[in-house]
């Protein structure tokens, strides 16, 4: 592990600008200042007031929390529960079917449709019953590989409502991460589309699914298939369903079942330090209480009037506690977009936004870097005067992108929520609330009431006021993860060894002079690019995999758009230096080995730089030191090489790398 990084502390700590919620603002606020005495008064029973307001319990839990065999928590003992009534029944039974779920915006424009409680709840009874046709139950795992379509939603609610955990893959891994996730989950169903509108042009998913599971041995029996673009696919029969045809011949029906509230609801598999993928998976009962919960007092959702927007994507956690368990536990509207911000102009969020009138607005920094670039004139066009209130998620927000988002799409009148969490964490963990908190550009601030979050020294002690160090949780809390899928040492090794009884998130921190937390970045070989976490290893061991490939080290550089970016340094096998050499030939292998990265791991994982390089710094013990790695991928004077094996490394490398220009 590397020590805490204290790069650019300075600068953060003279921001003294606060932002007072308006009186109006105050005055609608679903929460107030009373919500931060209640839970420091008494933690426990502020979480089961928190259980059973925002959700129907089937069977009333006892116990509020067991720790006794901690790490390992339960919450809401012995409560049952079904996630898909809570998120959709319910609201039908309450008189609210004709609401509006959905509003859904397809990338085409002018492709939309509104899904109301009513239809929505329509649809998962079909899609549960077509689940149970083939075979799937209680406790059967079944992975989700689709675009931004309503039928996302639908399939994970579904599994919910049969009690079989869904493990969504993001649409942009490639298929061999989408195999080896599906293998490690051991689904039995895999839910795919043929494919999905991006930046104007239909792209296939289902290839991705057919040659995942032709890799080898599956678990995988039947592959369900939603029809979006209407491109030809490949068909294994008696494998291969058809969603529309599933749906159409299932009954109409579906009587759902409770669960314990220590079912596992889903797996979500998200970068370690390592090079494979960690499952981690959540329970049901804790975890939807803790989505509702801060979709309620940090969103400011009211259900009846707002028009809410999450515009991350559902293969990510966001997508999972923000669009779908958190908004639709509350019995929301909210928009949910297939495409990306540009297609097929530059405009397209805010005129969503016009068109929608959106209050709520929940996004990512690097998304507001990127309009900054793009320039106020083009958000300027649209009437964003129906918004409330901003969201930030994903990475730290520098003050200057906080800003921007604040008179520019808030016209200045909305607060800023950072939200810091994981998919670790389940739910919003330090944030703002929005009617309460003086709100500070840059700064995530202070834990939400019924969380406690600290910021300690490497012995695990809390540091003082304009200090730095590591971002820890002293208690547990409802949204937390319960383990590593099928890994339960490797839960107790990443998250709570470090410090003895505190979960260690593996973010850098500061407190300021006031106690506001800063979240600085990762302090682990994680990289967040875009707000993606990805792991260094397994880009380094998806570079290692090339044939002309002799040894990798992968960095996280600054970078003003993205956040990191991902920088290689390649050391290339002996036949393959000579080929390098020749005109031209660098440029291509390039080219090839960002292109085997996409293959391997994803698009998003394709590096942004590749160097190759004849050595790589290492210390005596053999260890890459990255951070003088860091420094050349910054263009930055390279530190102290004292440590190096051999001293010389650094100015090969740099040399080299001369040339290379
Ligand atoms: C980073 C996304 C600063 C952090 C919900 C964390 C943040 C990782 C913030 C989790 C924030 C998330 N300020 N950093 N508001 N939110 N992060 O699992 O490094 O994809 O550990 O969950 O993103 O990423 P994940």
């Amino acid at each position: 592990m590397s020590t805490t990084p204290t790069e650019g502390i300075e600068a953060l700590l003279h921001e003294q600008r606060t932002f007072a919620p308006s009186p109006d603002f105050v005055a609608q606020a679903n929460a107030g200042a009373e919500l931060f005495e209640q839970a420091a008064a008494d933690r426990e029973g502020f979480w089961a007031d928190q259980a059973r307001k925002y959700v129907q319990w089937e069977t009333d839990f006892g116990q509020v929390l067991d720790w006794s065999e901690a790490p390992f928590a339960k919450w809401f003992v012995g409560g049952r529960l079904n996630a898909c009534v809570n998120a959709v029944d319910r609201h039908v039974e309450a008189g609210h079917g004709d609401r509006v779920a959905i509003h859904w915006v397809g990338e085409p424009e002018g492709d939309t449709r509104d899904i109301t409680y009513a239809e929505l709840h329509g649809m998962v009874q079909r899609a549960a019953n077509a689940l149970a046709d083939l075979g799937v139950g209680e406790g059967d795992a079944v992975a989700i590989y689709l675009p931004m379509i309503p039928e996302a939603a639908v399939a994970m609610l579904a599994c919910a409502r049969l009690g079989a955990p869904h493990s969504v893959v993001f649409g942009g891994f490639s298929a061999e991460a989408l195999h080896s996730r599906i293998e490690d989950a051991g689904a039995k169903v895999v839910i795919t589309s043929d494919g999905g509108y991006r930046r104007g042009k239909p792209s296939g998913l289902k290839p991705a699914v057919d040659a995942a599971l032709a890799v080898g041995e599956t678990s995988v029996q039947h592959v369900l298939v939603v029809q979006r673009t209407g491109q030809d696919v490949e068909w294994t029969e008696g494998r291969d369903v058809w969603w529309h045809e599933a749906l159409e011949a299932a009954a109409e029906t579906h009587e759902a079942q409770a669960f314990d509230a220590e079912h596992p609801l889903f797996i979500l598999y998200t970068s370690g330090t390592t090079g494979k993928p960690k499952g981690i998976f959540h329970a049901t009962g804790g975890y939807l209480v803790q989505c509702a919960y801060t979709n309620h007092v940090v969103h400011d959702v009211h259900p009846e009037t707002d028009v809410y927007w999450c515009t991350a994507d559902i293969g990510w956690v966001t997508g999972h506690s923000y669009i779908v368990y958190g908004p639709m536990t509350l019995g929301a509207t909210q928009v949910m977009y297939e495409g990306t911000p540009d297609t097929p102009h530059q405009g397209r969020f805010w005129e969503i936004v016009q068109d929608k009138k959106v209050t709520i607005l929940y996004t990512a920094p690097t998304a507001i870097r990127t309009f900054m670039k793009w320039g106020r004139e083009i958000p300027d066009r649209y009437d964003m005067s129906s918004l409330k209130l901003l969201g930030s998620v994903g990475e730290p927000i520098n003050p200057e992108a906080w800003m921007w988002y604040r008179e520019v799409i808030g016209g200045e009148r909305c607060p800023i929520v950072d939200t810091w969490w994981q998919t670790e964490t389940g739910a919003i963990m330090i944030s703002p609330v929005p009617g309460v908190t003086e709100t500070r550009p840059g700064s995530a601030q202070h834990p939400i009431p019924g969380i406690v979050a600290k910021v300690v020294d490497d012995m695990g002690q809390e540091v003082a006021k304009g200090s730095g160090g590591y971002l820890v949780l002293t208690e547990p809390w409802p949204s937390m993860l319960r383990g590593i899928w099928g890994d339960p040492a490797r839960y107790k090794e990443t998250y709570w060894s470090r410090f003895e009884g505190m979960y260690f998130a593996g973010d850098g921190a500061k407190l300021d002079e006031d106690g506001n937390i800063w979240v600085l970045g990762r302090v682990d070989d994680v990289m967040n690019v875009s707000g993606h976490r990805m792991s260094t290893a397994e880009i380094e061991s998806a570079l290692v995999s090339h044939p002309k490939v002799a040894e990798a080290a992968v960095v996280g550089a600054a970078d003003e758009t993205t956040g990191q970016a991902i920088c290689a340094f390649v050391i290339l096998r002996q036949e393959a230096v000579g080929e390098a050499d020749e005109a031209g030939e660098g440029q291509d292998l390039v080219a090839e080995l960002r292109n085997h990265v996409a293959k391997e791991i994803g698009p998003i994982a394709k590096p942004r730089q590749i160097m190759i390089v004849p050595e790589l710094p290492k210390t005596r013990s053999g260890k890459i030191m990255r951070r003088l790695l860091k420094d050349v991928a910054e263009n930055r004077e390279v530190g102290d090489v004292t440590t190096l094996a051999d001293s010389s490394v650094m100015s090969l490398i740099s040399e080299g790398l001369k040339h290379g220009d």
